[in-house]
C-alpha cells in the first residue's frame, strides 16, 4: 500500500538522533520555554534569515497571535482566500475580525492579486495570503498593494517552510509569516507547533507579550493574550529536523519533479514562475470527476488526499456567501488532488502512481 505518509519508516532512520534530543531536553530541567526553545528560534530565525523567530504551540495559534499582533479587532476586515485550511480563516474570525475572500489564479492556485485591490475597503487592515502547497504568491505585487494603502502583510507559511522567491526564503522579510509545524509539514514536529517570523522588533515584543501574558518584566498583562508557547520537547526534536531540512527539501523537489516530468503531458497541473525554487509541500494535480480518479488510483492501494474541498467562503461562519461567488475558487476545490512528495514515498512508487495515473487518463479519454 502507498501511502502519503509513512512517518515510522521515515523516523527509523534517525531515531537514535531523535532520542539524545529527547534526553537533553529531560536533562535540560526546563519543561517549559527556557533554552531549547530561544535556540530553535535561534537557529530557524537564521536558517531562513529572518529578523525576528518566536515559537509558538501551533499553525493556527501563529496566525491569531499575528492578527492580534497587528491590532486586528472586530469591525476589521482581512483579504484572503477560500482554498486552503479551515484554520486560516477560523483565526481571522476567532479575533473578531471579519474574512473578504479574493478569487484565485488558475495557473498555480494562489490568491490574483490582480482582484485584490477592488477587494479593499475603509474596514480593510490585513492582507493574508496562503502560499498553498508551497508555491508562493505574487509578493512583489502584493507588497506593493500593502504600501499603497497601509495594509499589514501577514503571511500563511504553513505550506512553504524552504521555497524561496528571488533568491530569499519565504517570511525572511515579513510584516508576520506564520508557519504551521504539523506532523506532515516541511518542517514537521512531533505533536502541534508553529512559530511567528517578522522583521519589525515591536512585533516581536507583542507576540511574546500575547503568547507569555505579561510583558518581558512581568509587570503588565494583556487581556488579549492566548497562553500559547512553543513546547520545549517539541523544539528539542525540531532542532534535529531542522539540520535535515536541506536533505528533506532535495528529496522533495526530486518527488515533484518526477510528477511534472511524467505528467504534464496528462493532467492540470500547478505552474511555478522561474523567480522560485518552490520546496513543494504536495503535488496538485486537477482533474473533473476526481473521486472516480481516487478510487482507480486506492483500487491499485494507491492512498491520495485532497487539499481542500470545502468552499470555505460559503460556510456560514464565513459569511455564506453563494456558490458561483469565487469561480476559480470553486473549480480548484472540486478538482484537485494532492500527490506526497514525503521522502517517505520512494522514487519508484512515484513513477508507479504517475504510471497509475496515465493509465486512468488514457482509459478516459
Ligand atoms: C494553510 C494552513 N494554514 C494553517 C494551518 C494550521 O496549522 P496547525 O495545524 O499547526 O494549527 C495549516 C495546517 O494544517 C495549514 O495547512
Amino acid at each position: 500500500m502507498i501511502k502519503p505518509i509513512n512517518f515510522t519508516k521515515y523516523y527509523k532512520e534517525i531515531l537514535s538522533e531523535l532520542m539524545l534530543a529527547f534526553s537533553e531536553f529531560i536533562l535540560s530541567g526546563q519543561y517549559i520555554g527556557g533554552k531549547l526553545v530561544e535556540k530553535f528560534e535561534d537557529k530557524v530565525k537564521k536558517y531562513l534569515g529572518a529578523k525576528h523567530a518566536i515559537g509558538c504551540k501551533s499553525g493556527t495559534h501563529a496566525l491569531q497571535l499575528a492578527l492580534l499582533a497587528a491590532g486586528v479587532e472586530k469591525g476589521d476586515e482581512v483579504i484572503t482566500v477560500a482554498n486552503t485550511y479551515y484554520a486560516t480563516v477560523y483565526a481571522i474570525t476567532a479575533v473578531g475580525a471579519t474574512p473578504i475572500f479574493c478569487d484565485i489564479l488558475p495557473e498555480n492556485g494562489q490568491i490574483d492579486h490582480n482582484k485584490i485591490e477592488a477587494k479593499i475597503t475603509k474596514k480593510t487592515k490585513v492582507i493574508l495570503p496562503v502560499h498553498l502547497y508551497g508555491i508562493p504568491v505574487n509578493l512583489g505585487e502584493i507588497r506593493k498593494i500593502c504600501k499603497k494603502y497601509k495594509l499589514i502583510l501577514i503571511e500563511d507559511c504553513s505550506h512553504a517552510f524552504g521555497t524561496r522567491l528571488n533568491g530569499e526564503y519565504i517570511g525572511s522579510d515579513s510584516d508576520f509569516g506564520c508557519f504551521s509545524m504539523y506532523p506532515t509539514k516541511n518542517l514537521g514536529a512531533f505533536g502541534d507547533a508553529g512559530f511567528i517570523t517578522t522583521k519589525n522588533k515591536k512585533y516581536e515584543s507583542k507576540i511574546r507579550e500575547l503568547i507569555y501574558l505579561t510583558d518581558a518584566k512581568r509587570v503588565k498583562f494583556n487581556p488579549k493574550a492566548i497562553h500559547a508557547m512553543l513546547d520545549p520537547l517539541q523544539a528539542a526534536l525540531l532542532l534535529v529536523m531542522l539540520d535535515k531540512m536541506d536533505q528533506a527539501r532535495k528529496d522533495r523537489i526530486e518527488r515533484a519533479d518526477e510528477y511534472r516530468k511524467n505528467l504534464e503531458e496528462y493532467i492540470r497541473i500547478s505552474k511555478v514562475g522561474s523567480d522560485s525554487v518552490v520546496n513543494p509541500h504536495m503535488f496538485p494535480i486537477f482533474i473533473k470527476n476526481r473521486n472516480k480518479l481516487i478510487k482507480f488510483l486506492a483500487d491499485s492501494s494507491v492512498h491520495v488526499q485532497v487539499h481542500y474541498p470545502t468552499n470555505l467562503h460559503c460556510l456560514s461562519q464565513f459569511g455564506s456567501y453563494a456558490k458561483g461567488y469565487l469561480p476559480e475558487t470553486e473549480r480548484h476545490n472540486r478538482e484537485e488532488v494532492s500527490l506526497s512528495v514525503h521522502p517517505s514515498v520512494s522514487i519508484s512508487e512515484v513513477k508507479k502512481i504517475c504510471k497509475l495515473i496515465k493509465q486512468y487518463v488514457e482509459i478516459n479519454k
